[in-house]
């Protein structure tokens, strides 16, 4: 038996289809490369929502909501927010989304929606002893969460941030939304199953990886050798952070967006100048992997630009999973409702390899 579930289709879903052999991801019946840049993160949210909650509003209407939704998180969680900041950023955020009401309805999720984008800045500025900056409900989403955590947002990052917002919104049946579903399938309410994906998303082996992303470009350039640093990892047991995938067995279709996006911010921001340095960092750990892992294809996936795009846009790379929980919390939430439709309890079996009790009365 594979114990990480390689191969087992545990869910039917209309939501995405990640095709790890040709490296294309669909998010329903749209190709990735349709979506990311152009359409907003709001559309995108309506996109997976459509057909999983009763009236739900057009395009417009819909990020109206969003941003109305924004306002009431923050007012609602403000009084609180003094006591997160003594946590990891991804813990506050996590403990600030707990605290919201545990529901099923189209109101519930949009406060879902919004939540780690309002906590995550106003945590980040609570953290450096500055007050945070209330959201404004007319901004668009990717937008607001740039002025929140700045006090002002360049066009040019707010559609950077918006293009990864939707590049990470779904993607099949990945840990944090198996996590998701199964929480969902006990009928527990919708935070009690994002915060179950939320869970699962922190781990490095998930979405925790482009924190240290950033962490192993400033070593390899401190080393000033890329080969030998990367090899010694590997010869020490070490995962290369933003390479490999358990369905892709190409490069991932999102590195490719998101390293597009990164190119069109060109020099003005950090990670401009940082661009060539990682691409050479990207050839050598390809062809180091290729030699230490013949027997596995290891490609570059979607968290390598992921780091150097979040850092432009001016995050830390402690909150860089804090962002992504921002964009697949739609994935989750249309998840949710998806498995919650199908109303059986996610129950699988295990086989019992321990001692036996003594019958022997
Ligand atoms: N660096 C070094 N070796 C690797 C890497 C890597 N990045 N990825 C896989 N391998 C090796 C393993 O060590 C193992 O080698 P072995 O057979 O000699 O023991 C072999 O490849 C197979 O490993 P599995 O864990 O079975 O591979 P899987 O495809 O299931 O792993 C995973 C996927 C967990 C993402 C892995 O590639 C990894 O750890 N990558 C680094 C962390 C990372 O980038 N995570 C983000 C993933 S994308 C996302 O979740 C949004």
């Amino acid at each position: 038996m594979a114990n990480g579930l390689d191969d087992v289709v545990a869910a039917e879903t209309v939501l995405s289809d990640v095709d790890g052999a040709g490296g294309h991801l669909t998010i329903r019946g749209h190709s990735l490369t349709e979506l990311a840049g152009h359409w907003r993160y709001g559309q995108v949210v309506r996109l997976l929502f459509d057909g999983f909650f009763d009236e739900l509003p057009g395009d417009g209407e819909l990020e109206k909501a969003i941003g109305s939704a924004r306002v009431e998180v923050f007012e609602r969680l403000q009084p609180m927010l003094a006591e997160l900041p003594a946590l990891e950023i991804y813990s506050g955020m996590r403990a600030g989304i707990a605290l919201l009401p545990d529901g099923d309805s189209l109101a519930d999720s949009l406060r879902l929606i919004v939540a780690p984008a309002v906590l995550t800045p106003a945590l980040l500025r609570l953290g450096r002893g500055e007050k945070p900056v209330p959201p404004d409900a007319r901004a668009d989403h990717a937008n607001d969460m740039l002025r929140m955590l700045s006090g002002t947002a360049s066009p040019a990052l707010a559609k950077a941030l918006d293009t990864y917002l939707v590049t990470v919104c779904d993607h099949g049946l990945n840990a944090s939304t198996f996590a998701t579903r199964v929480v969902a399938s006990t009928q527990a309410g919708l935070t009690s199953a994002i915060l179950a994906g939320l869970g699962a998303l922190k781990g490095p082996l998930h979405g925790g990886a482009p924190g240290p992303v950033i962490e192993m470009l400033d070593a390899i350039e401190a080393s000033g050798d890329a080969a030998a640093w990367l090899r010694n990892e590997i010869a020490r047991g070490e995962r290369i952070m933003g390479f490999g995938h358990r369905i892709y067995r190409v490069r991932d279709p999102r590195a490719d967006v998101l390293k597009a996006v990164v190119r069109r911010l060109g020099t003005r921001y950090k990670t401009g100048s940082r661009l060539a340095y990682a691409e050479t960092v990207e050839q050598a750990a390809l062809e180091v992997l290729k030699v230490a892992k013949p027997q596995r294809s290891i490609e570059t996936n979607v968290e390598f630009y992921t780091a150097l795009l979040l850092e432009a846009a001016g995050f830390p790379k402690e909150a860089f999973s804090n962002v992504f929980a921002a964009g697949r919390v739609a994935g989750w939430i249309a998840h949710a409702r998806e498995q919650q439709a199908t109303g059986r309890l996610i129950r699988p079996q295990s086989r019992y390899v321990g001692p036996v009790p003594d019958l022997v009365a």
